[in-house]
This record gives structure tokens, sequence and C-alpha cells, in this order.
């Protein structure tokens, strides 16, 4: 059997992108393989929070988790920072990891610009902690969304490396994984770029009717197709793209060829897509609103995937600590 794992930054909500781009395959994959999934709320720390803000956020990804159908009892479902054999590696990783190579991650390019203030070692070494997360429990298969294909490249070179230097095979070496071909990104509403926490052009999982309704007819489009079987632009691609997520095939087929037609209506395009989001998310939304209430539940998961998740990470642990030679006590 396959071992999968996937992580999440604790902000607070699930947009579109999370959930299509690795919540949804989180779901199927529980069905087939040996699966961990967590909340990580060390990488969070990244861009300073606030504690009540995380202690928070923390809360309602568990609460998200569970809404979209992870089941506790068939992944192993809990809080990186409850997992202290993942700092471990993540300190033995760091002194195979050269800086050169982090400096050159686009990630941390990005960052960079997004906040030239707070350029921590924390932000450097992202992906060594991510490696550590994935390779504790020696996965094989991360589901993730495109953005995070370089990391898992990079999770690549630390199991080969460590393998290599300490002659030992603990580590498998881990792909990015996907039920379709590729990995998905999914475009903002913005008209350009992916749909994001910080970029403000998201639909979120817990967006009432309402909300979805005025995010969606606010979506960025153009003047409209002049001539018959243009290509669309950008922002008209991204809305069919989006489209091609939460509607039935036909409903696509149906507008791209009014589309190639030019006798789109881009407001009827906008209202149907904003109730097929929120038949896609309603579901969601309100086993949500259930959970977030019922905090039993949500320590008790914390707890049951807390002792699961350290059982697993501590057989790791010690035999990469016997193949570097730290001595058992
Ligand atoms: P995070 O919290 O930014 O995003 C969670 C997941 O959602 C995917 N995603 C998208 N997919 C498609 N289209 C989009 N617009 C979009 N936006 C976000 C992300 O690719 C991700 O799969 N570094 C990770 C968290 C993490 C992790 C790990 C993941 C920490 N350790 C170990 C896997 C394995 C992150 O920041 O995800």
């Amino acid at each position: 059997m396959s071992i999968v794992l996937s992580g999440i930054r604790p902000t607070g909500n699930l947009h579109l992108g999370n959930y299509f781009g690795a919540l949804l395959n989180f779901v199927k994959l529980q069905e087939r393989d040996s699966c961990f999934f967590f909340i990580a709320d060390y990488h969070s720390l990244t861009t300073h929070t606030t504690p009540e803000n995380l202690t928070n956020n923390v809360r309602r990804i568990m609460a998200l988790y569970l809404a979209a159908g992870i089941h506790p009892e068939k992944s192993t479902l809990y809080i990186q920072s409850d997992v202290p054999e993942i700092c471990e590696l993540y300190l033995l990783f760091n002194m195979l990891a050269y800086v050169g190579e982090l400096e050159r991650t686009t990630t941390f390019k990005d960052k960079i610009r997004l906040q030239p203030g707070n350029i921590n070692a924390g932000l450097l070494t992202y992906p060594v902690l991510m490696a550590s997360d994935i390779l504790i429990h020696r996965s094989h298969y991360v589901p993730v969304g495109k953005d995070q294909e370089q990391h898992l490249e990079l999770a690549r070179v630390y199991a080969r490396r460590f393998n290599n230097t300490y002659r030992c095979e603990i580590f498998p070496e881990p792909e990015a994984f996907n039920f379709g071909a590729n990995l998905v990104k999914v475009p903002g509403l913005d008209g350009t770029g992916k749909m994001g926490k910080s970029e403000g052009n998201g639909i979120y999982l817990t967006d009432t009717p309402d909300e979805i309704r005025k995010k969606v007819m606010k979506a960025v489009t153009d003047a409209g197709p002049t001539a018959p079987d243009q290509p669309p632009a950008e922002p008209i691609r991204n809305l069919f793209a989006i489209m091609e997520l939460v509607s039935p095939p036909e409903t696509l087929a149906c507008f791209k060829e009014q589309y190639a037609q030019c006798t789109i209506r881009y407001g009827d395009l906008k209202k149907q897509l904003a109730e097929d989001i929120n038949a896609c998310v309603a579901p969601v939304r309100e086993r949500f609103n259930d959970i977030i209430r019922n905090e039993a539940l949500l320590k008790k998961t914390a707890a049951t995937g807390r002792e699961k998740a350290r059982a697993s990470a501590s057989a790791t642990l010690k035999e990469v600590r016997k193949a570097v030679g730290i001595s058992e006590k």
C-alpha cells in the first residue's frame, strides 16, 4: 500500500484552489492508500500572526478537513506542531540543504517580494520543513496543487542526499500527485494568476450563496468576442476553467459554443457559475457550520491523529538517528 501525505497551512479558510488542487484528492485517496493529512501550523508562522489567530485558524482548518470528508478513522489527521519528531528531522535535513539551492526556489523569491520587511530564515528553509513533513512518514505520493511542484523536487533531493550520505535506503523519493494527468492550478476571479489567500481573488468554502454571487458577478471579463472562433483571453479562460471544475460538462460546452458564436452574455455565464459553485460548496459549508461548534469532536480528532502520527514518525526517526550515528540512549 502506498503512503500518501499532504498538508494545508492554517490561514482560517480554504478557497476553491485548495479544494480542487488538494482537498478533493485527499478525500478520494483515503479510500485506497495509507493517508496522513495535517495542518501546517509551523509553516504559517513564517508570516507572523497573533497567538489567537493561530489557535482559531488551526481549529477552522481541522473543521474544514472533516467537513470536506476526511475521515479520522481512515486517515491520520493531525496538527504539525503535535509531532516533535518532524522538528528533529528538519534539523538533520538542514545540514544537507544548501543555502544556494534554497535561495533559488521560486516561492522564496516570491516571498521576498511580498514581505521585504520579514525575510526570516524560516522562509528560506520552508522547503526543508516541508520535506521533513513528507519524509517523516516515508511518503510516496503528495497530493498538491501546481504551486508546490518545486517543493516536491527538493523533498526528493533531500531524500536522495540523506540516503547517499548515510549509505542507507530509509527514504523513498516522493512524487506530487493529482488524479488528473497534471497538477492543478485553479485561477482567481481577478483575470490573471492563481486563486490565493493573500490575493483576495477567491471563493471560500464557507462563503454564503450571496457572497459567492457578489464575488462572481464582479469577476474580471473583457469586452466580449468580436469575431467567431477567437480564442478567449485570460480572464474568460479562467472563468471557463472554474466552470470546468464545478459545472456539468454540457453547461461548459454550451457557454464555450456561445463564445465561439459571439452570442455569449457574460452576465448569464456568471449567474450560472455562481449557482454551480454554490451547489458544490454548500454541503461543505453546512457541515463546517456544525463541526466548528463541536469542540469535543475537534479535540478528539486532534488527539487521535497525534497518537497515530507520532507512532509512525518515531519509527522513522529511530532509523534516521541510527543512520546518522546518534547513539541510542
Ligand atoms: P497551502 O496551505 O498554501 O495550500 C494548500 C494546498 O492547496 C493547493 N493550492 C492550489 N491548488 C490549485 N490551485 C490553486 N489556486 C491553489 N492554491 C493552493 C496547494 O498547492 C496545496 O496543495 N506548503 C504547503 C503546505 C505544506 C505541505 C507540506 C503540503 C506544508 N508541508 C507537506 C504537502 C506536503 C502550503 O503552503 O499549502
